[in-house]
């Protein structure tokens, strides 16, 4: 907290206008003598997630909702939605759903029935709701003594919590309830995933649900053909405040993305089990409309033992399309790239499944299609931010295998803070390492990892506090140019920015940018084929 005013009490005295900062202090190019920390740094205290009132947040009764895409395969994309059945009359069940969809609005060729799913957890009263700095659902610790009290459903023998008070409630931690607790169970909607199939490449797709929702998006282009610039979405972290929100609209209308990356931590539901709900609807704008490619983050796994069993139901990912025997990785490509998502969450030393398939993906995909080759997982391997978790080990048993095989760039999560480093390989700067971009933090409530450790690492690019998501922009098969949008606000009305030394004009500044480029004469390690390993 004192090095936070520290800071800030530093940025005021230097530009104590800060609009008036020319846009060039912060679009940082790769050069060292520019400043390689950011000045700005973000409000210390988290944005709250929304309240659950908040009108985006609101169940559709019944009605289709909380629809969403991901994509499997060029050909293949999943279009997930849900259904509140419990507003519906008895002798209504929809348990299934009829899916159009097609080239033609007014002519959907294809047809499809899916059946629906359901899902239960418990959710577990965690001091990450109702703790007031970690934001909604406001549960105080009044609301959750009848929730813990067994006296409503136990038999008369089970005394044991039936006396339970307020006293009982333990300031700041979470409370498991009874799996016995009928209000503790949280039961999902019906859940449908409709895999639309045999898409064409570069084609606008329109479909209909139950003739109650329809949408429309654009298929991606055949691995290899790139004669467009490719322009990926990039973000982690999302959570669901007034920040989570603005990028969201912000990703649809201005980066407007080809495909988006989600490099981890979805919704931070963390076992309350409406929120994964609420998060649905606060992303179906955008989530209706492009398409993504997921990865797990630790809030899908063990925030609160969830064990990925929401994320697994609501979204896809395309592992039996790459041959992987879990959805926690998986490959993808299309245009100029191959993309892998790792899991930072399983194992990951040489022998396991997931060192094994990502040896067999390696030495599977044509680098002359798809130069590009491009990961994602969530937990960095190089962030120079404190509190950055448990890296090294999956740094040291996976980074020799993508050195040789020349990863063009990474995308990492987890860590609530902005970095660049240069090509990085072993912990020294090497022009033949991948470029990492460290970009936790797209708006959720746990507010921002910092301090930076000093003194800055020489593999460090650029690093800054910020909220915001990124933009990839590949030209052709050398040339790729990465811009940081940062959000400098915390309030839904975009013309309200409370970040101190902030403005409206630098709302969604820029503050970081670089192109990234395949030198193949310097690298050979980017060209194929890599024979064996
Ligand atoms: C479903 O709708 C009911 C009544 O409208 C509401 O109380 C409940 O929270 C909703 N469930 C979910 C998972 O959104
Ligand atoms: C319920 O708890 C209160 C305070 O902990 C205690 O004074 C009271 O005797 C308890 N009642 C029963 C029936 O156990
Ligand atoms: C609980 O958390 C609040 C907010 O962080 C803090 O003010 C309070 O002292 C904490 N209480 C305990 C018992 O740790
Ligand atoms: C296709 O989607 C866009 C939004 O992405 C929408 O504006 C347009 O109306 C849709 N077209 C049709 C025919 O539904
Ligand atoms: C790899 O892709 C290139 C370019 O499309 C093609 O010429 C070549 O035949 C492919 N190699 C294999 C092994 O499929
Ligand atoms: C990596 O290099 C930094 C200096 O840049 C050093 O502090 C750190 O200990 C090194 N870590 C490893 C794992 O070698
Ligand atoms: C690739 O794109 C970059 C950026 O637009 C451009 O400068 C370069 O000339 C292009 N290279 C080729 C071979 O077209
Ligand atoms: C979100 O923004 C609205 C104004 O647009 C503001 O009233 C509200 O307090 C903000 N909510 C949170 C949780 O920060
Ligand atoms: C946003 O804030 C500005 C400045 O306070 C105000 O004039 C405007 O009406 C607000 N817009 C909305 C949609 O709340
Ligand atoms: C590629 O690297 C070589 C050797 O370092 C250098 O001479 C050449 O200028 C580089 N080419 C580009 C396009 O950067
Ligand atoms: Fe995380």
């Amino acid at each position: 907290m004192m090095r936070y005013f520290v800071i800030l009490f530093a940025f005021l005295a230097v530009f104590p206008f800060a609009g008036a900062i020319p846009h060039a202090f912060f679009g940082v190019e790769t050069v060292l003598d520019t400043p390689r920390t950011s000045r700005y740094i973000r409000p210390s205290l988290p944005s709250g997630n929304l309240p659950m009132h908040d009108i985006r947040l609101q169940t559709r009764s019944g009605a289709v909702e909380q629809v969403h895409l991901s994509a499997l395969r060029i050909d293949r994309v999943s279009l997930v939605f849900a259904r509140n059945i419990s507003s519906l009359p008895d002798d209504e069940f929809p348990m299934q759903a009829t899916i159009k969809y097609g080239t033609e609005p007014d002519n959907l060729e294809h047809k499809m029935i899916v059946n629906a799913r359901v899902y239960t957890t418990m959710n577990e009263y965690n001091s990450y709701l109702w703790n007031p700095p970690m934001g909604a659902p406001a549960l105080s610790r009044e609301d959750i003594v009848p929730l813990m009290n067994t006296a409503s459903w136990a038999e008369p023998w089970w005394y044991v919590y039936s006396n339970f008070s307020l006293a009982d409630v333990p300031e700041n931690r979470s409370v498991s309830a009874s799996y016995n607790n009928p209000a503790s169970i949280y039961q999902s909607p019906l859940l449908f995933n409709a895999k639309l199939t045999d898409l064409r490449p570069n084609t606008r797709y329109y479909y209909n649900i139950d003739d109650e929702f329809t949408g429309n998006f654009t298929t991606l282009p055949l691995a290899g053909d790139f004669t467009k610039p490719f322009t990926l979405g990039l973000w982690a972290d999302v959570g669901q405040t007034n920040v989570s929100v603005l990028n969201a609209e912000y990703m649809l209308k201005n980066v407007s993305p080809d495909l988006m990356l989600l490099a981890g931590d979805l919704s931070y539901a963390d076992t309350y089990g409406p929120l994964w709900d609420t998060w649905g609807r606060l992303m179906e704008p955008l989530m209706s409309k492009k398409l993504t490619l997921f990865c797990d983050g630790n809030h899908e796994l063990n925030a609160g033992n969830e064990q990925y069993i929401p994320y697994f139901y609501r979204y896809p990912t395309g592992y039996k399309e790459s041959h992987s025997p879990t959805a926690e990785y998986y490959s993808f490509e299309t245009g100029p790239m191959h993309v892998i998502t790792l899991s930072s969450f399983t194992r990951f030393e040489k022998g396991s499944a997931q060192y094994r398939w990502l040896l067999r993906d390696l030495a599977r995909f044509n680098r002359s299609l798809t130069p590009w080759l491009v990961v994602q997982f969530h937990v960095p391997w190089y962030c120079s931010s404190y509190g950055t978790g448990s890296r090294l080990l999956m740094r040291e048993a996976m980074e020799p295998i993508l050195y040789k095989y020349g990863v063009d760039f990474i995308l990492e999560g987890h860590v609530h803070v902005y970095e660049r480093t240069f090509p990085v390989f072993n912990n020294v700067t090497n022009p033949c390492g991948p470029v990492h971009l460290v970009i936790g933090d797209a708006g959720n409530r746990e507010g921002p990892s910092l301090p930076f450790i000093d003194p800055q690492p020489s593999w460090s690019a650029f690093r800054e506090g910020s909220f915001g998501v990124g933009k990839m922009v590949i030209y052709n098969d050398t040339h790729a140019h990465f811009e940081w949008h940062r959000v400098a606000c915390e309030d839904t009305n975009a013309t309200v920015c409370v970040t101190p030394g902030d403005n409206s004009a630098q709302a969604h500044d820029i503050s970081d940018s670089a192109w990234i480029v395949r030198n193949l004469t310097q690298c050979p390690n980017r060209l194929m084929p890599v024979t064996s390993l």
